[in-house]
């Protein structure tokens, strides 16, 4: 097998993917499944797929090596299990999980499986994160103690009520307090850190825009590492601002990094004992830290937004198959970044309160 035949299920954020994967040299799309006709027909338009399901069984059961699951959130655990039972592979999408009893479903049955379990955590593949990982991994950081992300993402419209046109997204981001998406903001900050979180407190503001929403207009999420580093994340689909959904920052002994805050600002560093003193630098200065796997995409590939990364993911997804190594978003790392989000709804309801987050292992 020199190529990894990949099936997509749900022809939303699924043709993202699947028009992705014709960058990702490892990977070859192969069939598009969605109960819609009308999204596979756009689906099909945009990839140039022919082969179209609209029962995931029958998908299943045809000779696709892979799957990537980008049905709807609360779906994922019900899709990749299926899968992995089916003997595919599985490529799914964030968020892993919307239970906590779904975590250790998904958990039991990668191990019992055999079969590759990948999370397709894009925001690791950033590119100006990239940078960042790759000044962490060559030791400009020293070492990383704190990190902070935020996505601030107006989206109120996007969150219909019950009696109009309700779907997952209400069920998840407007009727669950804490932050219920979590992994865009938490998978690079845990990639610097290399380490699980073990205890997450969440507090909110309240909801001051939509009278029947359960959640805060926006919360703030303090998470403690096993080895006592601190991360701090605020997550707002409500209020009425800018979107800023891929800031990052991270503080180690060595360096500072902020991303942008606003359109006009740049991605940001401060190396202690080469860049001035209380001054930044542009991210760009070290943009020799950027991993050669970037030098790889055609010019007409390369870009810096949240999905910009997304072939080198679905390659990495690829060759841990054809290879049998870990993939670089297992199970595990998929769990540690989920669950405290998850959690993050107890520690709200009990005002604050600390909670622990379980440790998951293969
Ligand atoms: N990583 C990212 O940047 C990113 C961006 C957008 C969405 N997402 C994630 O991707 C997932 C999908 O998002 P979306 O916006 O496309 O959602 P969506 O609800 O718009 O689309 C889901 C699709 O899945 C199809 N579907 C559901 N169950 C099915 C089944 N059993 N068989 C066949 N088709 C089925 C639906 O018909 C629908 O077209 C979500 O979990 C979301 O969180 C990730």
């Amino acid at each position: 097998m020199d190529k990894v035949t990949i099936g997509v299920l749900g022809a939303g954020r699924g043709a993202s993917l699947a028009k992705a994967m014709r960058y990702a040299p490892s990977a070859e799309l192969v069939a598009l499944c969605d109960v819609s006709e009308d999204r596979l027909a756009a689906a099909v338009a945009a990839t140039g797929v022919q082969r179209t399901y609209s029962s995931y069984e029958a998908m299943l059961d045809s000779d696709v090596d892979a799957v990537a699951v980008a049905s709807p959130m609360p779906l994922h655990v019900d899709h990749s299990v299926q899968a992995l039972r089916a003997g595919k592979h599985v490529l799914s999408e964030v968020t892993a999980a919307t239970s906590m009893d779904q975590c250790w479903e998904l958990l039991e049955t990668v191990r019992s499986a055999g079969r590759k379990y990948m999370l397709a955590e894009n925001y690791c593949w950033f590119r100006p994160w990239a940078v960042v990982m790759g000044m962490v991994r060559a030791g400009l950081f020293g070492e990383p103690y704190y990190g902070e992300s935020e996505q601030l993402q107006e989206f109120k419209g996007g969150l219909p009520p019950l009696e109009d046109g309700y779907t997952w997204r209400t069920a998840e981001l407007a009727m669950r307090r804490g932050h219920q998406y979590i992994t865009h903001d938490l998978g690079p900050l845990y990639e610097a850190f290399g380490e699980r979180i073990k205890t997450v407190v969440c507090m909110g503001s309240g909801q001051r825009h939509v009278p029947w929403a359960r959640a805060d207009s926006t919360s703030t999420l303090l998470l403690e590492t096993t080895g006592g580093r601190l991360i701090r994340l605020r997550v707002d689909f409500f209020s009425d601002r800018p979107d800023n959904y891929t800031y990052y920052g991270l503080q180690g002994t060595g360096a500072a990094y902020e991303g942008p805050r606003a359109a006009t600002e740049e991605h940001r560093i401060y190396v202690h004992g080469q860049t001035a003193p209380g001054t930044w630098e542009s991210l760009w200065n070290y943009d020799e830290y950027l991993p050669d796997e970037w030098k790889t995409l055609p010019a007409e590939a390369v870009n810096d937004s949240y999905d910009g990364g997304a072939p080198l993911m679905i390659e990495a997804f690829a060759r841990c198959i054809l290879d049998d190594t870990r993939p670089p978003v297992d199970v595990v790392d998929a769990l540690n970044m989920t669950a405290p989000g998850l959690l993050s709804e107890v520690s709200r309801d009990r005002g604050g309160q600390p909670v622990d987050v379980p440790e998951f292992k293969l």
